[in-house]
């Protein structure tokens, strides 16, 4: 069974819905997979269905409660700005070789796949001197870049993936995840970026039929 870390191009992009896709197909075809969101900013305790982690919980049929937001989205900032930004506003820090090893622990004792999602994009900042890049390469999980089908995204999908190869992190899969309302079709991002990440299993999310996407890239990745 796979552990993968999803990152994205940017925030917003798609990744806790993707999760929470994957984490649903995978419960539905009897496997037992778990998931998570181990350092999240913009956390409200009043809320805590809405975040990141409390969905991905509801995608596990786990209660959304302080036990399982501790195991799964221990590192948790209040304020809805990049980590090393939140942290610093309660006089905090994340802590980058703990965050490490949080997620080097959890990949082992998995005992179904396991998705870790990252926070905003690849180069989002965790602290003064790492980024999520760093993350991703020191905790050892092939990433899932995901990335969207709106005007520009090309260059920022491909900007992404080279700052991943340039540090040698693993890319398990690029996934595009149709943007809303974009005027540019999925199918010409697809074939477009075929041709530019040889060797890296590329696969489509459409917004009207988001199901055999989900499937493809479950069964790539379990
Ligand atoms: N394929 C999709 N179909 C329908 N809605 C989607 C799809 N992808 C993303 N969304 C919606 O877009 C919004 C942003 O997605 P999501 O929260 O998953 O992004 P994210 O990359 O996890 O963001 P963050 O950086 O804050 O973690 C959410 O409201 C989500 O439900
Ligand atoms: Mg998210």
């Amino acid at each position: 069974m796979g552990a993968n870390f999803i990152t994205g191009t940017g925030t917003d992009i798609g990744k806790t819905w993707l999760c929470c896709a994957l984490l649903r197909h995978w419960r539905a075809a009897g496997l037992r997979p778990a998931a998570l969101k181990p350092v999240l900013s913009g956390f409200d305790p009043d809320a805590p269905q809405a975040s990141d982690a409390g969905q991905l919980l509801a995608a596990l049929e786990q209660p959304v409660d302080d036990r399982a937001l501790d195991a799964i989205a221990p590192w948790r900032y209040a304020a809805a700005l990049s980590p090393d930004m939140a942290a610093a506003q309660e006089r905090r820090q994340v802590p980058f070789d703990a965050l490490v090893a949080f997620t080097r622990r959890a990949a082992q004792a998995r005992g179904g796949p396991l998705l870790v999602e990252g926070v905003g994009g690849v180069m989002v900042p965790l602290d003064q001197v790492h980024t999520v890049r760093d993350w991703i390469a020191a905790g050892g999980l092939p990433a899932v870049l995901v990335a969207g089908s709106y005007l520009g995204s090309m260059s920022h999908t491909l900007t992404a993936l080279e700052s991943l190869i340039r540090a040698d992190a693993p890319v398990a899969a690029i996934v595009v995840n149709e943007s809303e309302g974009s005027p540019v079709p999925i199918e010409l991002t697809l074939d477009s970026l075929l041709r530019h990440v040889a060797g890296i299993p590329l696969v489509g999310i459409r917004r009207a039929d988001p199901a055999p996407g989900v499937a493809r890239l479950a069964a790539l990745l379990a």
